[in-house]
């Protein structure tokens, strides 16, 4: 093996953590290594187990990187997140409508400007790399500059990220509609440019069904016929009001889901975030055309859209995906996200054990998006993009992690004390693209 030590080759030991299949439905689902080695050479993965058994296959003199005592796993995949809404997470309002209209569309004004979304893209991205997240599938604004933006930070730091334009041609403010010709047609430009160059993935993205006329939403899935391995990404179900003012602009349609349906949009790499008012020939069909759910719980807490149902979904076996929905969700972190995944399950009668939290949040998450093989999991060949999680990053993880018995019980009390704190370091493409430093010392208190 010709292995060196570059800026994105290495050799790591730690205890190592990942998926091969749900474990909702499969034993051994999951690798544990100890001690364990990652071997990654020019970005990808070369191999991933045990320490004992790997290291013979090292050459001489090769530097290892010490992570003894901490966990490696895949980076985090969170499937639906705006990175538009970061000035304006943690606004208050009386559910998503009027969320929308006194927060939202305002701050997604200010995206018109390039240098704005260029700041915050960077800031956004780097907050996301301070979690853990090294995947994300990202709405933008209407405006292309927008996705300009935002594709052009991630490609800076080589992170794997789909995002899109947001097309919306009715009951929005005047400021912020496109037409339905303009608004595939600044899609199509962005799909030439920018799909499929290096890690970056593009996402045909309707806001949801009230801001687009049925011309756009018939030319929305037209285009993801035309560009079969695009993404295409919206929201479905959220919220009681939501899906009444749709019964009254789709009378025909059976369901919420059938209007989506009705044009084409349900397919492999189609992502709807929500999911909770759904019935179970909605669920169906998401099975059926391998259309996958993105359930983000603190955002359905914190606007009050309601519980999703995991019995449901398990029972008919729709992929499902976990996500933060930043800023309709209040923390961009996934182990708090998964914290509150766990008591939306309790409050629906349902219990997610840990390893199926961090299952969805890494191979789950890329099982939805159709790149298994290339992000969330060790596999060889996979991309090297990973994170190093710190179980004594605050006194109190230290104390209760090292009260566990088993695994699950440590990942659990990972899942729901960690947060941004307990990501050491965060590789993408096999390059360290974060690294947590230890508070300063003049900080500490003297006395
Ligand atoms: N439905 C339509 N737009 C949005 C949005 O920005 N956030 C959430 N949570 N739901 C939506
Ligand atoms: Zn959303």
């Amino acid at each position: 093996m010709a292995l060196t030590n570059s800026n994105n080759s290495g050799v790591y030991r730690a205890s190592l953590l990942h998926f091969t299949n749900d474990p909702a439905f499969h034993q051994n689902a999951h690798a544990w290594h100890e001690d364990g080695l990652l071997i990654i050479q020019d970005g990808k993965v070369v191999a991933a187990g045990d320490y004992a058994q790997l290291k013979n296959s090292l050459p001489e003199g090769l530097d290892v990187h010490d992570y003894r005592g901490k966990i490696i796993m895949p980076g985090f995949i969170d499937t639906h997140i705006h990175y538009p809404q970061t000035d304006m997470i943690a606004s208050p309002a009386p559910g998503l409508l009027p969320w929308l209209e006194t927060y939202t569309f305002p701050t997604e004004r200010k995206f018109s400007d390039s240098a704005h979304a260029q700041e915050v893209a960077s800031f956004f991205l780097d907050e996301l790399l301070r979690c853990g997240t090294t995947t994300a599938m990202v709405y933008c604004t209407v405006h292309p500059e927008s996705v300009e933006a935002f594709f052009t930070e991630s490609e800076a730091r080589n992170l794997r990220m789909v995002a899109g334009k947001v097309l919306m041609d009715r009951n929005c403010p005047e400021f912020l509609r496109d037409t339905a010709e303009s608004g595939i047609l600044e899609s199509e430009q962005l799909i030439k440019k920018w799909h499929q160059r290096g890690r970056q993935l593009y996402a045909i993205t309707p806001r949801f069904a009230p801001t687009s006329s049925e011309a756009q939403i018939q030319l929305a899935g037209e285009l993801a016929r035309a560009y079969p391995d695009t993404y295409l990404q919206t929201h479905v179900a959220e919220n009681t009001d939501e899906v009444a003012w749709v019964k009254s602009l789709f009378p025909k349609a059976r369901s919420y889901m059938d209007v989506y349906d009705h044009y084409g949009m349900l397919r492999p790499r189609a992502m709807y975030a929500h999911c909770i008012w759904l019935d179970d020939a909605d669920r169906r069909r998401m099975a059926e055309t391998q259309s996958a759910v993105s359930f983000c719980p603190t955002s359905n807490l914190f606007l009050g859209s309601g519980l999703f149902d995991f019995e449901r979904a398990d029972a008919l076996q729709v992929p499902l995906s976990l996500a933060t929905d930043v800023g309709g969700g209040t923390s961009f972190s996934m182990l708090q996200t998964m914290n509150e995944a766990y008591k939306v399950a309790r409050l629906g009668g349902s219990f997610l054990p840990a390893l199926r939290m961090f299952y969805m949040a890494t191979l789950g998450g890329a099982r939805s998006m159709q790149l298994e093989g290339t992000i969330g999991n060790f596999v060889a060949g996979a991309e090297a993009d990973f994170i190093v999680l710190d179980l004594q990053a605050t006194p109190l993880l230290a104390r209760r992690t090292a009260r566990t018995e088993s695994l699950e019980e440590l990942l659990f009390a990972l899942a729901l004390l960690g947060d941004d704190r307990s990501v050491a370091a965060t590789y993408a493409a096999g390059k360290l693209v974060h690294q947590r430093h230890a508070p300063d010392a003049s900080h500490r208190p003297v006395f």
